[in-house]
Order: C-alpha cells, then structure tokens, then sequence
C-alpha cells in the first residue's frame, strides 16, 4: 500500500479537483503541502459543485484534511471559505481538519502588494491571481513571516509585525504608498485568531502518527509542475514548489512515506496568465478547445489559452516529479475534431530539441514539431471501460503513454466523479 501524491504535470488547470476527489474515497487523509488559495479545485458530487481554493478537497468528503506548513494561509480567506463548505452542508470542525502551526500567513499588505506589481507598467506582468501568494512566500524565505502560532502568542505579535513592516514600510515608501501602522495589522490578525487557531497543531507529528498507524495518506498538490519556482517557465511561475518532492518539505513528513505519483494531465494544453506556451493556438480549434472545454478560470474567471497536448513538457515533469502514472483528463474535448496534433519535440534555431530550455529567450523562442493523428467522430464522454472508446481514441492515449515515458493509471471522462476508467489504483502500488 502506498501514500499518494497528486500533482498537475502542465501549467494547472488538469482536472485534479476530481481526481483527488475520486482518491479521497479511498484515502483516510487529504493533505496540502504548497501554495494558497490561488489553487481553485471544483467536485461535482450528485451533480452539486463545491469550489474549494485553500481547504483540502478531503473535507467535502468528510475525511481527515491536514493544512501543512509549505502552504500560505490568508486567515480571513479561511474563514470565509470555511463557512462557504459549511453553508453547503459540509462538517469542518477541528476533529477533521488541522493546519501546521509554523504554515505562514498572507495578510493585507500582501494582497495589496501582489495588486499594485501586477498593475505597474514598468516591470515583468506575471498574470498572477493577485492573492498575495508570492510576496507572502517572499516573507517566508526572508525569515520575516508572521506564522499561523503566533497568532497563539499575542503578547509578542506586535513586534513581530513591526519587524516585518521595517521591510514593507521601506518598499511602500519608495513605491510613494502610504506606509502601515503596526496596529492595523495587529487588529486585523486578533479579530479573526479565534477562528483559525482551534485548527492549529503540529502537523509533522499528527502526520508521521497517522503513518505508523497505517493510515493512507493523499498528497494533493495544487497548480502544475511547469509553474514550479524551480522547474517550470520561470519567471512565468508560482512562488512554491509544485513538483512532487514537495509533498515531504510542506508537509513535514519524510520522503519515504511516499509510494505513489500521479501527474494528472489533460488531454491537451492550457495555461492561464502570461509566460510562454509553444504549442498555444490562436485559431478556431483554441477556441473550440476553450469552448467545449469551458476552460476559464474557477477562482479568478480568467480565460484560459489553450493549444495541443505537449509530450516535451510532460515528459520533463514525468522526470522532475518522479511520477509513476498519470491520471488523464478531459479526453473528451477532443471528440469530434478530424485531427489531434501532439507535440513530439522543439526547433531551437534550427535545432531539434527534446527538452524545455531554462532560459527565458530560448522558452520563447522554441517551435513546436507535430505529429498528426487522426480524430474520432463517437463521444467519448462518459465512458466507463476501455471498450466504450472508440480506437482513434485508445490510439491517442497510447501514443501520450509512449511519449512521456508513464502509463495511463486513470482516465476521466467526465466531471462527474463515477466517470472515471481505473486501470491502476495508485494506493495499491
Ligand atoms: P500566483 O500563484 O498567484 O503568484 O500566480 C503565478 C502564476 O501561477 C500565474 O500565471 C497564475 O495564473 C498561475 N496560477 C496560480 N494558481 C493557479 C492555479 O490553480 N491554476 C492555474 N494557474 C495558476
């Protein structure tokens, strides 16, 4: 039996709201290990949709759901969410749900902060989800941060602050904003503590306990390997670490009790925000790709830009995040097009290339090369074992297998969570 981590293998926007909805049934705790509530993770249960963003998808299902410390919490977010679930019938309550007490928070001033770099017309426009996220992680690793247990001590909360404003009060001074008083932050975190420090606990150890009471624990990540601060279309990208090693860092559970990685991908390619997408298409099939894949953003509405799936990329992130199996997505999109074409391989200045370049330039500059393979004319949708796939579409999923180098452990054929072919449970590696 193995734990499982799920991570998205493009640029987020996979589909993994289901999956991890579906792996959940089977798993005794769901935890998240990175990012914030910039993810947007939608389940359809019964046909009733949960939009979830900070809180682990376990919950919905009323399973054990740990907040571990790589993510960044926004307290008012929190609650907020926490009260959305509950108006929708969902049980949340300390019994089930624990967030790591050294997990950094986004206050105000990051939100404002990630806004206005966003607007600046000098500068690099990242197409962020204007959250806070990135200016919050860069109070993390400046060892400034104010972390969810100092919440628990008041008494020495007001310094903290006033060292952390010694940095923002010196940025905002020279961006011409009026600087922050120390109390108005002070304010903003007590009124709202009560709510979010009755979750609090040492997640590392509640972790390992579980663990070693042969509990089966769910990674799920959030975003897409590709926006990797390390690995991905820097810097086009988030502020954590996306790829699979993360899960032991952010959540304070060692490597090893990692068995399973399941890189959910789509069928295609999508990416929201800027940053290079090679195989991006502005033509009639993008917007049927956008359209028949309802491919807009679950928290912030954006459009997302869509093109043909990319075996360069996934490849790499089969690698970077050691994935063992995917779990393939929204192969139904593809219904009905005559041809798929799929990316095999790059030009670079006359060069074919098997691999996505770090630098900022060549990501730019690289050419897709396609290989063209015929469509089906038969729905997909819906299909619950292979022989409900026409062949063109086995075809399809079998040249994908080839060209990354991992095999197909599911393949999701709907938002509906039975909709789903299972060829190999990742728990039972
Ligand atoms: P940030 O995470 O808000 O700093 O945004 C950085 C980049 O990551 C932008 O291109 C966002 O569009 C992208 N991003 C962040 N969260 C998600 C997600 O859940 N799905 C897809 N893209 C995301």
């Amino acid at each position: 039996m193995a734990n499982v981590v799920v991570v998205g293998s493009q640029w987020g926007d996979e589909g993994k709201g289901k999956i991890v909805d579906w792996l959940s049934e089977r798993a005794d705790v769901v935890v998240r290990f990175h990012g914030g509530h910039n993810a947007g993770h939608t389940l359809v249960i019964d046909g009733v949709s949960y939009k979830l963003a900070l809180l682990p998808s376990g919950l919905v299902q009323g399973k054990f759901s740990v907040i571990g410390n790589g993510v960044v919490v926004d307290p008012h977010h929190f609650v907020a969410e926490l009260e959305k679930l509950r108006a929708q019938g969902v049980t949340i309550t300390p019994e089930v749900l624990r967030i790591a007490d050294n997990a950094p928070l986004i206050l105000s001033l990051h939100r404002e902060l990630d806004g206005i770099r966003e607007d600046a017309t000098a500068g690099l426009k990242i197409g962020t989800t204007r959250r806070g996220i990135g200016p919050a992680y860069e109070d993390k690793v400046g060892r400034r941060a104010i972390r969810l247990v100092d919440l628990s001590e008041p008494e020495t909360l007001l310094p903290k602050i006033e060292r952390l404003l010694t940095h923002h009060n010196a940025l905002r001074r020279g961006m011409g904003l009026p600087e922050i008083e120390a109390q108005a932050i002070y304010d903003e975190l007590t009124t709202i503590s009560d709510q979010i420090l009755p979750f609090m606990d040492q997640v590392w150890r509640v972790l390992d306990d579980k663990r070693r009471e042969g509990a089966r624990i769910l990674f799920e990540g959030a975003q897409g390997a590709l926006l990797d601060n390390d690995h991905g279309t820097y810097p086009f990208v988030t502020s954590s670490n996306t790829v699979a090693g993360q899960a032991a860092a952010g959540s304070g559970l060692g490597p090893t009790a990692i068995g399973y990685v399941l890189g959910i991908t789509k069928a295609y390619t999508t990416r929201v925000g800027e940053g290079p997408f090679p195989c991006e298409l502005d033509d009639d099939i993008g917007r049927h790709l956008a359209t028949v894949g309802r491919e807009v953003g679950v928290n912030t509405g954006r459009a997302r830009r869509c093109g043909w799936f990319d075996a360069v990329l996934v490849r790499q992130t089969v690698r970077t995040s050691g994935i063992t199996g995917i779990a393939l997505t929204k192969l139904d999109v593809l219904d009905g097009l005559k041809q798929i074409k799929v990316c095999v391989g790059y030009e670079l200045e006359g060069s074919r290339i098997d691999y996505l370049p770090a630098s900022m330039g060549a990501q730019a500059a690289v050419k897709p090369i396609y290989e063209t393979l015929e469509g089906w004319s038969e729905t997909t949708a819906g299909a619950r074992s292979w022989a409900d796939l026409p062949a063109q579409a086995v075809k399809y999923v079998r040249r994908i297998e080839e060209l990354i180098g991992a095999p197909v452990a599911m393949l999701s054929t709907s938002p509906e969570r039975n909709d789903t072919i299972l060829v190999h449970d990742p728990f039972q590696d």
